[in-house]
């Protein structure tokens, strides 16, 4: 008799070599199959990408008919189009699948990540990876178990300049560093509840929906503005906080270890059940082995940092406007965005260097995902660079990032666990936390029923 433990042991095992996906081998130079969920806004780029690493479209999902139709103008060969995500997971085996992207609503990530995962199958997803920390939780366990290639959608990481930042920081160029400041002048605020209008007549409202209670449509809601909304989207913080604080976390080497149980604080313009603010300021502050706490912080909605604002004033320079990430060394400032960045004050910037650790370029986002697939299809473990946005390293940002925006709705300071991924004191947003609707939580219940 198998016992439970070495079923589970099994079962990974034969998930990871694909045995319990169900997938035929196929040769090496076979195309990789992706389908991708969610092909209007983001998605369009998303396809782009895809197919510029040589993926070949299996099939195409949207709640939208308008946006399938646009996707299907394109040369995508055999592609299958879909309204329900649940009826393309059932047909994963002739699909002959060998990858899914997500690029819905935030409210949807999760659902969809998890059916891929738990069809063994490799899953890239659009940030924030979920819109609630519980979720982010469920997603890391079931990434854990099935072992596949994964990535997040922070497409910045495989630009060359977040590379040269991360160096110049490991090199000691700006000394120790004290303190990180992110911004965005952007808001996504305060989710209007009127006027209540009849849905798009080219959307399913209610695959939309998914997971979340049935409200009634509230005019613009879809596409986009869904982030002004809690039940939806997850704010400013949550839809930029991947892409800026991923600069520090990966120049830090912020792994779960190294984060600890932080403590995190965030202002907001205001608290209310069903809209996002109009700006946010968060922090939080890790513990290091010596001296003060490392702290990040975060501003939006045409918050400032003061650090910045200062420096600014002090050198004429509007380096609020031209940057979005500070760093503050012992000895100068590193200032970044996607595309440059600069060291102040000059004479810090001018210093000799000892030779820097290069790190690599990247084959490009898409590629990491699509080669990884293809190395891990082979068995070939190994052969090919883990993406380097995995969920592994994945899941720690997003829960970085969500757990700001749950101390801006909990009014409060709060300790995070990110070993255990919880707050410490448990779930400061009783009120927020809302019930899946029937058939679309994330237990293995509900996931093996779409499965089949
Ligand atoms: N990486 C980036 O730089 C970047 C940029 C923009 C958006 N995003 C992310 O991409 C995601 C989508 O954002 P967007 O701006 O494209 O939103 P959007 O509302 O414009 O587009 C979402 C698309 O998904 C479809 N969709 C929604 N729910 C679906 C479901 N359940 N099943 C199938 N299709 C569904 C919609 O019809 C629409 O075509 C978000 O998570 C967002 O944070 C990432």
């Amino acid at each position: 008799m198998l016992h439970r433990r070495d079923f589970l042991t099994l079962s990974t095992a034969l998930i990871a070599s694909g045995c319990l996906a169900g997938r035929k081998p196929k040769p090496k130079d076979a195309p990789v199959r992706i389908a991708q969920i969610g092909v209007g806004g983001r998605g369009t780029e998303n396809l782009n990408g895809l197919l510029g690493a040589g993926a070949e479209i299996a099939a195409v999902c949207d709640v939208d008919s308008r946006m399938l139709e646009s996707a299907l103008r394109r040369p995508l060969q055999d592609a299958r189009a879909f309204a329900d995500m649940r009826e393309l997971f059932a047909r994963r085996h002739e699909l002959e699948l060998d990858g899914v992207l997500v690029s819905t609503a935030d409210h949807t990530h999760a659902f969809a990540t998890a059916l891929a995962l738990r069809a063994g199958l490799p899953v890239y997803t659009e940030k924030p990876l979920t819109r609630t920390i519980e979720e982010s939780r469920r997603l890391r366990e079931l990434a854990e178990a099935a072992q596949v290639p994964t990535q997040l959608g922070t497409q910045i990481h495989a630009y060359e300049n977040y590379r040269r930042v991360v160096e110049l920081v490991r090199s000691g160029a700006i000394g120790t560093v004290r303190s990180v400041d992110t911004w965005v002048p952007k808001g996504w605020c305060c989710g209007p509840q009127a006027p209540i209008v009849t849905p798009p007549a080219t959307l399913n409202y209610d695959l939309w929906l998914g997971p979340a209670q049935m409200r009634p449509y509230v005019k613009d809601l879809h596409p986009s503005n869904w982030r002004k909304y809690w039940d939806y989207g997850t704010g400013t913080l949550g839809d930029m906080g991947c892409h800026m604080l991923d600069l520090p976390v990966w120049a830090l080497g912020l792994d779960r270890s190294r984060l600890g149980v932080a403590e995190v604080r965030a202002q907001v313009s205001g608290v209310d059940r069903n809209g996002t603010p109009e700006w946010t300021e968060a922090s939080w502050a890790i513990a290091q082995t010596e001296g003060d706490p490392l702290v990040l912080r975060w501003f939006d909605g045409g918050r400032k940092s003061p650090t910045a604002q200062e420096l600014g004033a002090k050198d004429g320079v509007n380096y609020h406007e031209r940057f979005t990430i500070l760093f503050q060394g012992s000895e100068g400032f590193l200032w970044a965005n996607y595309d440059e960045h600069l060291i102040t004050p000059a004479a810090v910037a001018a210093k000799p260097r000892a030779a820097l650790e290069r790190i690599a370029p990247s084959p490009g986002h898409y590629h990491e995902w699509i080669e990884a697939i293809r190395a891990w299809r082979s068995g070939a473990q190994g052969t090919a660079e883990a993406p380097l946005c995995s969920f592994s390293r994945a899941t720690t940002l997003n829960e970085l990032v969500l757990s700001g925006t749950v101390a801006g709705r909990a009014g409060r300071a709060l300790r995070y666990d990110f070993g255990a991924s919880r707050f410490v004191d448990g779930n400061p947003l009783p009120a927020w936390q809302e019930t899946p609707r029937a058939g679309w939580s994330l237990s293995d219940q509900d996931l093996d029923r779409v499965l089949g």
